[in-house]
């Protein structure tokens, strides 16, 4: 008589039509969908916000199984406060449950939290949790999962701009010496690269103020499916996108 085991359910494998050789170092995601998923179900929208938490997760074991390298992931706009009160307040009490649920098995993945956005402007609660994360996570060297909360593009150049002039008024710098590169140090985002892929899902294609700047050779990736439907499958379908394309940065 075979003993019997306890039954593991296998992580299904996904078949892979081609080698994915070139994996974009930094991807980034506009998560978009949530308040239509829930509606179709005839739920309230922060159900949407709360299944997209859980894909959050998925979506970070995808990008460390591809080694992709950086993951950034638009969580709550500048413009989202816009949104009635009780929305705002769910959204941001995710990142709190989220790192709550998770950062153990983030620990485990190796992967290292920080955040672009204005983070002083967030409520205590998300700031005491996502600070506490990012000071556990800050020595793993794993993927880096950047989350952009209250994050603005338009408003991120602004106050870049405004600290040069400040700079540049006490001789940090000369207006000779401002080039891309200084630019580029003043936005949140100093010290990463640029993405290679964007990704929106939900169908919406336009940018909703993310990243402008950092955008500008970056190839886009969009699919009609709803954030909390976003699954591996679709990941490796935009990576496998990616790499057939023939990037050229204006040459040829
Ligand atoms: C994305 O889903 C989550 C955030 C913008 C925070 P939405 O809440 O925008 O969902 P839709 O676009 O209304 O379906
Ligand atoms: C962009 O989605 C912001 C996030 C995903 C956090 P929105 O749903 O806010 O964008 P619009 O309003 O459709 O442009
Ligand atoms: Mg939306």
């Amino acid at each position: 008589m075979p003993m019997k085991l306890p039954f593991f359910k296998p992580k299904k494998e996904i078949p892979l039509q081609e080698e994915l050789t070139s994996v974009p170092e930094h991807v980034a995601i506009i998560m978009d969908g949530n308040g239509r998923w829930a509606k179709k179900r005839g739920l309230p929208r922060i159900a949407g916000h709360k299944e997209g938490m859980d894909v959050v997760k998925k979506t970070v074991e995808t990008a460390v199984k591809y080694n992709v390298k950086i993951l950034t992931l638009f969580a709550f706009s500048t413009e989202n406060w816009k949104r009635p009160k009780s929305e705002v307040e769910y959204l941001l009490k995710l990142p709190k449950e989220f790192l709550h649920i998770y950062l153990p098995d983030l620990m485990k993945n190796n992967v290292r939290i920080e955040t672009i956005g204005d983070f002083d402007s967030l409520p205590g609660f998300t700031k005491e949790a996502v600070q506490y994360a990012k000071e556990k996570t800050k020595n793993n060297d794993g993927l880096l999962l950047n989350f952009a909360l209250n994050y603005g593009s338009r408003s991120e150049i602004l106050s870049a701009i405004k600290l040069m002039m400040k700079d540049l008024d006490n001789d940090k710098f000369s207006l000779e010496q401002l080039d891309e590169n200084l630019l580029s140090e003043y936005l949140y985002t100093h010290g990463l690269t640029d993405p290679d892929l964007l990704i929106r899902t939900s169908g919406e294609q336009r940018l909703s103020n993310f990243l402008l700047w950092q955008l500008a050779y970056t190839e886009f990736w969009f699919t009609d499916v709803l954030w909390p439907d976003f699954s591996e499958e679709i990941f490796v379908e935009a990576l496998m996108d990616y790499q057939r394309r023939s990037r050229r940065y204006g040459g040829i």
